[in-house]
């Protein structure tokens, strides 16, 4: 396991606290009834969405004390009832939804300007990557907010098992194509597969993530089963979900809201208080299942560890 120095925005062990010790129901539904979660969320019932999955033996995982947090995990009810996945629908409420994916078999391809091109069975590639959780912050660009105990293995793990060639600057990532499980993917007016990009510099940040599990069990369907890409300094689309290729390239990819709106979401995405959405100032951010609304960070905190990838791209949109 991996441990790294203290960073300044770590504050001492707190947010590990038991969930019902800091749970307040009281709180969670007025957080929610603030968002509109609660059409049709079944608050009340407790998750069981992992159980028939042959990864969850694995879980839980051992925790790296590296990354932690500056505010409580957000409840696992709350963060796995209000999820965007347009593939299963424009709303947050897509968790019933999600549950027809099938996530067994289920490859990864990695290709394009590599030494290793293959496709990996993902109960392979569990077996071969060195498993940990960490607690990151997610933000999204519609100003919401929650902390996750993520499980998964360093992106950068999955770089070297590629082994990029000299030409090669991005990844091109790329979620499964199924319309017939996933109706989102019947409105053609979307730009499908869901598509999202790197550089390899920021593929091989020590943040950037990929989640197979989370809450310390397999990903729940909704959260992006089997595997997802987790960069926590980037507003949550940047997170694309159920990926099944990775593409390593020399030409920057289009994202697939960038695709959609340029002037709206650019390649970059970076979490910055002072750049205001168009929809969204950004300045703050609701967190999930409470009534609190928080100052945004730069980079949504972790400055430290990213912002000197992109102290050269002074003419490059970074904040959208
Ligand atoms: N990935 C796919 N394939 N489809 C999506 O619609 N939504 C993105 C991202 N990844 C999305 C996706 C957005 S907008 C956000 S905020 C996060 O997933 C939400 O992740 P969560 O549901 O785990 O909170």
């Amino acid at each position: 396991m991996k441990i790294l120095k203290r960073r300044s925005w770590e504050i001492p062990e707190r947010e590990a606290t038991p969930e019902h010790v800091f749970f307040n129901r009281r709180q969670i539904l007025a957080g929610l009834a603030g968002s509109g979660a609660l059409i049709g969320s079944g608050l009340g019932m407790r998750p069981a969405f992992a159980e028939e999955n042959p990864s969850a033996g694995l879980y839980p995982v051992p925790r790296n004390e590296a990354y932690k947090l500056d505010r409580e995990i957000t409840k696992e009810e709350i963060a796995s009832k209000y999820n965007n996945f347009y593939e299963f629908g424009s709303h947050k409420q897509i968790w019933p939804a999600a549950q027809k994916l099938e996530i067994r078999p289920w490859t990864v391809a990695l290709e394009g300007m590599i030494d290793n091109p293959q496709t990996l069975g993902i109960d392979d590639l569990l077996a071969r990557m060195p498993l940990e959780e960490r607690l990151y912050r997610h933000r999204c660009v519609e100003a919401w907010s929650m902390a996750v105990p993520w499980s998964g293995f360093p992106l950068a793990e999955l770089v070297k098992l590629a082994g990029p060639q000299a030409g090669a600057k991005y990844l091109r990532f790329e979620t499964f194509l199924d319309p017939s499980v996933a109706s989102g993917q019947k409105q053609s007016w979307y730009p499908w597969p869901y598509v999202e990009g790197l550089t390899l510099e920021e593929a091989t940040n020590e943040l950037a993530f990929i989640a197979t599990g989370v809450y310390g069990k397999p990903l729940a369907k909704q959260f992006g089963a089997p595997i997802r890409l987790v960069t926590p300094w980037k507003y949550g689309f940047k997170s694309i979900k159920s990926i099944v290729k990775i593409s390593f390239t020399d030409q920057r990819p289009v994202s697939f809201w960038e695709e959609i709106q340029s002037s709206e979401y650019g390649f970059w995405a970076n979490v910055n208080p002072e750049v205001p959405h168009k929809r969204w100032p950004q300045s703050t951010e609701q967190v999930l299942g409470t009534d609190e609304r928080r100052d945004t960070l730069l980079y949504n905190g972790y400055a430290e560890q990213v912002a000197g990838m992109y102290k050269d791209l002074t003419d490059e949109p970074l904040f959208m």
